[in-house]
C-alpha cells in the first residue's frame, strides 16, 4: 500500500518508520526544506535505533528506498492518509482537506491524541476520517487507539483496523470523547504528579520511582511528561479542563515550566535535565 504521513516530528517520523517496515511506500509531508530534511533524519535515526536493538529485519537503505519525503502533497493513490502535525484543529483541517484532494480514495486518518474527531471532520468527508492515535515511541509500543464518530464509515473503520493490527499493533476502539481512553487517564496521572512535586509530597525522581517499582510503569509519570512534552501536556490538559472541567486545570508549575521554554527532553530540561 501506499501511506501519506503528514508531518515529519517525532510521532509523524515513528509512524513513517512503522509503515516502511510493515513493508509500505511512504510519502512524508513536511513544509519547508528544512524540516524536509530533518523529517528523513529523523525516520533515519529511528530505523537505525530499531537496528541496534535488533528489532529490524530489514536494512534500513533498503526501506528507506519506499520513502518519498515532499514539501507539497500533489495527487498520490494513497489508500491511508495520517496526519501527526501539531494539536490544532484548524491546521490538521487544512493539512487533512488538502489530502482528501490529492488521495481522493484515502482514509483520512488523526494521530491527535485528543481533539474532536467529530470536530475534526466538519467540511471534509467525513465518513472517511477516523482516529488513529499512535503511542511515543511508535515503533515500540503496541497499542492503536482507533476513535470513531458518528459519522465515521464501518468500512473504514475495518480496513483501519486491519492496517494496525499488521502493523503489529493491538487495537482498542474508543468513541469520540474528549481525550479519548489513554489521553485522558494519562494526563490527569500526570498532572497529580506535578501537583504532588508542588506540594512538596516527595521529590521528582521518588515520585516517578514510586510508580516505576510499585506499579511497573516502564518511566514514571514526570519522566514521560518530559518524553511526551510539557507543551503538549498543557495543551491536552487544557483542552481537557474545557471539555470535562476543572478536574483537568493544569498545575501552576506546568504553566511556569512551559512558559520558561522548559519542555522535556527536546529542549534539555523539564522536570528533569536531559
Ligand atoms: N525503533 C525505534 N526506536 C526505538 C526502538 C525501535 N524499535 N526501540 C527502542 N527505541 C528507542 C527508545 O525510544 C529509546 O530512545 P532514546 O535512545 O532516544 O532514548 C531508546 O531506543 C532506548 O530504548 P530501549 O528499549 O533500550 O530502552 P527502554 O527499555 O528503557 O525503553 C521506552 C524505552 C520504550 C521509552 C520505555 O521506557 C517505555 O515504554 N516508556 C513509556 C512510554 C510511554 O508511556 N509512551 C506513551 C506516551 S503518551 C503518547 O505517546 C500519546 C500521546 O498522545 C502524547
Amino acid at each position: 500500500m501506499i501511506a501519506v504521513v503528514i508531518g515529519g516530528g517525532t510521532m509523524g517520523a515513528g509512524i513513517a518508520h512503522l509503515l516502511l517496515a510493515g513493508g509500505h511506500e511512504v510519502v512524508l509531508a513536511e513544509s519547508g526544506a528544512e524540516r524536509v530534511a530533518a523529517a528523513r533524519d529523523a525516520v533515519e535515526t529511528s530505523l537505525a535505533k530499531a537496528v541496534e536493538r535488533g528489532r529490524l529485519d530489514r536494512s534500513p537503505e533498503e526501506l528507506l528506498r519506499n520513502l518519498t519525503v515532499v514539501e507539497h502533497l500533489a495527487d498520490v493513490p494513497a489508500e491511508l492518509v495520517i496526519e501527526a502535525v501539531p494539536e490544532d484543529i484548524e491546521l490538521k483541517r487544512r493539512v487533512l482537506g488538502t489530502a482528501a484532494s490529492a488521495c481522493p480514495d484515502a482514509v483520512l486518518a488523526s494521530n491527535t491524541s485528543s481533539l474532536s474527531i467529530g470536530e475534526l471532520a466538519e467540511g471534509l468527508p467525513g465518513e472517511r476520517v477516523v482516529g488513529m492515535h499512535f503511542f511515543n515511541p511508535v515503533p515500540v509500543q503496541k497499542l492503536v487507539e482507533l476513535v470513531h464518530h458518528d459519522g465515521s464509515s464501518p468500512a473504514v473503520l475495518a480496513k483501519t483496523r486491519k492496517w494496525a493490527e499488521q502493523l503489529g499493533k493491538t487495537v482498542i476502539e474508543v468513541r469520540d470523547a474528549p481525550g479519548f481512553a489513554t489521553s485522558r487517564l494519562g494526563v490527569a496521572v500526570g498532572m497529580e504528579a506535578i501537583r504532588m512535586l508542588e506540594e512538596g509530597v516527595a521529590t521528582a525522581d521518588d515520585i516517578d520511582t514510586g510508580m516505576r517499582l510499585g506499579y511497573g510503569w516502564p518511566m514514571g509519570p514526570l519522566r514521560l511528561t518530559d518524553l511526551v512534552g510539557l507543551d503538549v501536556r498543557l495543551a491536552i490538559a487544557e483542552h481537557l479542563a474545557a471539555e470535562l472541567g476543572p478536574r483537568f486545570e493544569p498545575p501552576r508549575l506546568l504553566r511556569d515550566k512551559v512558559a520558561r521554554g522548559e519542555l522535556g527532553r527536546k529542549t534539555g530540561r523539564g522536570f528533569f535535565t536531559w
